[in-house]
């Protein structure tokens, strides 16, 4: 298979340079910010409103004109890099898969938006070899539509175009994912090496992997298609799949529509011996332009039976540029032999190995006319009962199986967009998906004066500031940035699971929730022609108890608020997918969980921050405020540095720089300190990592030092309620059309 490189040998490569090197180079146990600087627009060359400009943009595309020139390019093969059967679509559509598959359900990370397949290392996984040449073939037609098309949602139309030529009809496109300018840092797996080195393995004894990994090997999408760490044992290849496949969000059907479907167009190539093949892009002069994978061993003109990419070689159907049932067929009716491919890789071939489907380069020409094939992967889905049971109904009804792989195609690469609200286009598909999440929008949200009577409700409704502040909180910060899931619209927060999380204290919340319910229900029996939301109750409700705690503090402040948002219904949340969501630490209501498979408390701190899109002073001046409330998980006292909870200060920051205070561990505990007054001994406060680190690390003390200083109260008060305010509307894509 491909030639591997490690990570530590690309990693020695880029600092021997004369280059400035990170921190993290010399103390790897440092603490990395760096996912918090990704945030500022600043590396953005069309600007801070990119996202809302790109989508009026698109929606001045014309589909159809895209839609042809993608077509033109398919079908038009290059010398560089010559097509299969002169169509590109089956390369098209696995460059589309590949995008969309790296997505997993666990944290968001992943998925077609952004389009992180044109940076390394996802360009240079060993997995995606090849597809830096499909991103290049498309450039015309980026060009073309420059600021109007990204490349996430070219990438996507790009595949539903080879689908659809190729005889597919899918449900529809959805445009609307803005491109990232810049790699993002994504945690994907502890291995130094990648594949196919066997320490590229993530799969631990009793088929465990680590949360939030999907992939079963570092530099794979998602498993090794010779088994599992090389192993043709098609039952054990089985078990990968159905792990890593669930961790995408895919059930059984969905996962064999996915491979039936995808592996019954194009090929896998492995014509030349990986000794052939230079490194990935990352790893090539560049003269080379950003291509990885140059093969040297090409003698003369480059043809379709040059390419080598997995070092597997064959195809599945005996029509690979037309939509058949052909992959099914095949794999159930024939009796496979577990062989070799021309480099040595384990691969399957029939009893017979007729020579029934076409070769690459002369497709026409029956003299050279080649047998099929099967990976283990393919395998797996025969010999694992619940697979081949799928199987053999979509083999008696084809039109099913056409059914199932339309809608897993659609939500492969739908996934990582959100609600529907941030679907664009014309395509879009008049249907409503579960795993959408939906809510129900008001006709006609309310309006300031209403609101204004709401918060007087809201006020004499007997919850006080913490209450109101901590519910607000709990409701809005669900949300994450990476897939646009969570949040407070849908009134979530009162239904299953999120009604029961830890972090959310289920006990206390159960008393304060009736009494929000009991604001909207009085507010709604006066107000016919336009009804609040318990979801806008929640977060007016943070405006409320915000505005008094500062009031306390003798500062009047408004906290902006935007009506309309929706509730959903009980029937509408998939509660297996939304437990997806539940926080294991929330550093803002100082909430961590030893689970064995957390990261530490500051690394998870930095997590939080990034998936509520937070940069390092959103997360500096929020944490701190909220510490002044007294809104920490089960009313824990740690961090409050303040004598004075409950009123919005910059208290927590003053006292946790002082040099007045004296901390240490306190024994047995992992992450509990005390603080004593240096000059009396008396014990002050507790705090946990995730507060003492913003007076240790020194970055984050050069953020809390700016709303520590004397003159910082005014812009602390408008720092806090604009980061607040932020993570209230993270889910408010309708106010961002
Ligand atoms: C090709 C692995 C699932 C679509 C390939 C290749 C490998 C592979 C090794 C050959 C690459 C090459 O040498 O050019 C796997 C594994 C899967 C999987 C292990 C999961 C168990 C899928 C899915 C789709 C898909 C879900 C799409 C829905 C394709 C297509 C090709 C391909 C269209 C042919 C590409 C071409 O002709 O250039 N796959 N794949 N695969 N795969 Fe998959």
């Amino acid at each position: 298979l491909i030639a591997s490189t490690t990570l530590t040998s690309f990693a020695s490569a880029a600092f021997a340079a004369d280059v400035p090197s990170p921190n993290q180079y010399y103390w790897p146990k440092g603490m990395n910010l760096a996912k918090l600087r990704a945030h500022d627009s600043e590396s953005d060359p069309y600007g801070a409103d990119y996202y809302t400009n790109y989508h009026k943009k698109f929606e001045q595309l014309n589909l159809q004109e895209v839609r042809k020139d993608i077509e033109k390019v398919m079908l038009t093969s290059q010398p560089w890099w010559p097509a299969d059967y002169g169509n590109y679509g089956p390369f098209f559509i696995r460059m589309a898969w590949h995008n969309a598959g790296t997505y997993r359900a666990i944290d968001g990370r992943g998925g077609e938006e952004g389009a992180q397949q044109r940076f390394a290392q996802l360009n240079d996984w060993p997995d995606n070899a090849s597809l830096d040449k499909a991103k290049r073939l498309l450039w015309p037609v980026k060009k073309k539509y420059g600021e109007k098309l990204s490349w996430g949602d070219l990438i996507v139309l790009t595949g539903d175009v080879a689908l659809n030529q190729m005889g597919f009809k899918t449900l529809g496109f959805v445009g609307g994912r803005p491109d990232d300018w810049q790699s993002e840092l994504i945690y994907w797996g502890p291995g130094t090496t990648f594949f196919p080195n066997k320490g590229s393995f993530q799969v631990g004894q009793g088929g465990s992997l680590k949360h939030p990994l999907a992939a079963t090997h570092m530099g794979l999408i998602y498993v090794n298609p010779e088994g599992p760490n090389g192993d043709p044992d098609p039952a054990k290849s089985a078990q990968m799949i159905r792990l890593a496949f669930g961790r995408m969000a895919m059930n059984d059907e969905e996962t064999v529509a996915l491979i039936a479907g995808g592996h019954t167009f194009g090929k896998a190539h492995g014509a030349h011996p990986n000794s052939c093949l230079s490194g990935p892009p990352v790893a090539n002069g560049v003269e080379q332009q950003g291509l990885g994978w140059v093969n040297h061993c090409i003698k003369g003109k480059q043809t379709a039976d040059d390419a080598s990419t997995s070092g597997l070689e064959g195809s599945w159907s005996a029509d690979p540029i037309h939509f058949t049932t052909q992959y099914i067929d095949n794999l159930l009716n024939n009796d496979w032999v577990l062989g070799t491919s021309p480099t040595g890789a384990h691969q399957w071939h029939t009893k017979t190995d007729d020579k029934i489907a076409p070769d690459p380069a002369n497709p026409n020409d029956p003299s050279k006319m080649r047998p099929i094939m099967m990976f283990t992967t393919d395998i797996a889905l025969k010999t694992d009962p619940v697979y081949h049971k799928i199987l053999a109904r979509w083999a008696e009804h084809p039109n099913e199986f056409a059914d199932a792989f339309a809608r897993a195609w659609f939500k492969l690469v739908v996934r990582d967009m959100g609600p529907k609200t941030r679907y664009f286009g014309s395509e879009v598909p008049k249907e409503t998906f579960v795993w959408q999440d939906p809510v129900n929008m008001p006709a006609k949200p309310i309006g300031q004066g209403e609101v204004r009577e709401l918060k007087k409700l809201i006020a004499a409704s007997g919850l006080s500031d913490r209450e109101l502040i901590k519910t607000a909180w709990a409701a809005a910060s669900s949300h994450r940035v990476t897939d646009h899931r969570g949040g407070a619209n849908g009134g979530r927060l009162a239904l299953m699971p999120q009604n029961g999380w830890a972090v959310n204290d289920p006990q206390e919340l159960q008393t304060i929730l009736p009494k929000l319910q009991q604001v909207r229900d009085k507010f709604n029996s006066t107000h016919k022609a336009r009804t609040v939301s318990l979801a806008d109750v929640i977060v007016l409700g943070g405006s409320v108890g915000i505005e008094d705690a500062a009031k306390k503090a003798g500062v009047k402040i408004q906290v902006p608020f935007a009506p309309g948002r929706g509730d959903a219904t009980q029937e509408q949340t998939d509660v297996n997918s939304f437990n997806l969501l539940e926080p294991t630490a929330d550093a803002f209501r100082n909430y961590y969980r030893a689970d064995a498979d957390n990261t530490p408390p500051l690394n998870a701190m930095v997590d939080k921050a990034d998936t509520l899109g937070l940069t390092i002073p959103e997360m500096t001046v929020l944490l701190g405020g909220l510490r002044t409330l007294d809104v920490n998980s089960g009313h824990s006292a740690a961090g409050v540095l303040t004598k004075n909870p409950g009123v919005l200060s910059t208290d927590f920051f003053t006292n946790v720089l002082t040099m007045d205070t004296r901390w240490q561990k306190v024994p047995g505990h992992e992450d509990l300190y005390e603080g004593f007054d240096r000059a009396t001994g008396q014990k002050l406060w507790t705090a946990t990592d995730v507060d003492l680190v913003f007076g240790a690390n020194p970055e984050l003390r050069a953020v809390a030092e700016v709303y520590a200083s004397d003159d910082a109260k005014e812009k602390f008060y408008n720092d806090f309620v604009k980061a607040w305010t932020k993570v209230m509307n993270l889910d408010r894509f309708d106010l961002q059309r």
